[in-house]
């Protein structure tokens, strides 16, 4: 177990490529709160189930006093904060449209989440690291962002600003032994993109043919490079970004 004793917070935890982190997170024997909207308890029973220590806090990461009170009740429940892994974003329920269509307060809609929900949750759980001199803060990216792809661009570029976000956080925080990482995955069958035609299937061939391994991504092939940045194994390694899309971005 190569996180054992550890706590972690995971948002947009309750489904999807979230739930499989919780769930890789909890078998290394991490404690993990999961922070969603929508209701975790499903993921929360799963890992206790086997074994496994976690709650659900229902959390709006785009809420300052909801992303507060989610650090609060993980340093009640769990005693510390660990590793925060930052996943909530707006992303299976996008239609794709030319950035002519997009309303500007659909873009600031989904900036509140994807851009400004990390944040909040950085300033939130650091403290805590700060004081404890060690912290894990992994940003969940994407690798639209390296390929400029069409038909959301407020998607696009809100996880470009993750991108800046973690190099920026790594500095502020490497004088503290707080790091901070990225993943960037490639087009993922999480169960909302895996049931939607728009994504998935015929869809998504062209983005399968263009990886050097030409297969569909599943959620679990994201939880190995995870555990890597949240166990001591990348303790010296901060402020980068790891793109897990089959090699269709090289770097
Ligand atoms: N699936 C992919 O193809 C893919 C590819 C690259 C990056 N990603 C990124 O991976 C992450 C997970 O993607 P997914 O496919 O599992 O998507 P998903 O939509 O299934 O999961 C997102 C989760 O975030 C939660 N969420 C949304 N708004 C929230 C808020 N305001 N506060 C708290 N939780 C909120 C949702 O309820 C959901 O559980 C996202 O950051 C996404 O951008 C996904």
């Amino acid at each position: 177990m190569r996180l054992s004793g550890k706590v972690a917070i995971v948002t947009g935890g309750a489904r999807g490529i979230g739930a499989a982190f919780c769930e890789a997170l909890a078998r290394e024997g991490a404690s993990i709160v999961v922070a969603d909207v929508l209701d975790g308890q499903p993921v929360v029973d799963r890992i206790t189930g086997a074994g496994g220590r976690a709650f659900y806090c229902r959390t709006d990461v785009a809420d300052r006093a909801s992303v507060t009170g989610l650090a609060q009740a993980a340093v009640e429940v769990f005693g510390k904060i660990d590793i925060l892994v930052n996943n909530a974003a707006i992303f299976a329920s996008l239609v794709k449209k030319s950035f002519l269509d997009i309303e500007s307060d659909e873009w600031d809609g989904l900036m509140a989440v994807n851009l400004r929900g990390p944040f909040e949750c950085a300033r939130a759980v650091a403290p805590f690291m700060i004081a404890a001199k060690s912290g894990r803060i992994i940003n969940i990216a994407s690798g639209t962002a390296f390929k400029g792809v069409q038909g959301m661009l407020h998607y696009v570029t809100s996880k470009g600003g993750v991108v800046a976000m973690t190099r920026c956080l790594a500095r502020e925080l490497g004088p503290h032994n707080v790091v901070v990482n990225a993943i960037a995955p490639g087009l993922t069958m999480s169960e909302a993109i895996a049931d939607n035609p728009a994504w998935s299937g015929k869809a998504a061939q062209p983005t399968v043919m263009s990886r050097a391994l030409q297969r569909d991504q599943a959620p679990d092939d994201l939880t190995g490079a995870l555990v890597f940045l949240a166990s001591d194994e990348s303790a010296f390694m901060t402020g980068q970004t790891m793109v897990v899309d089959g090699g269709a971005v090289m770097r």
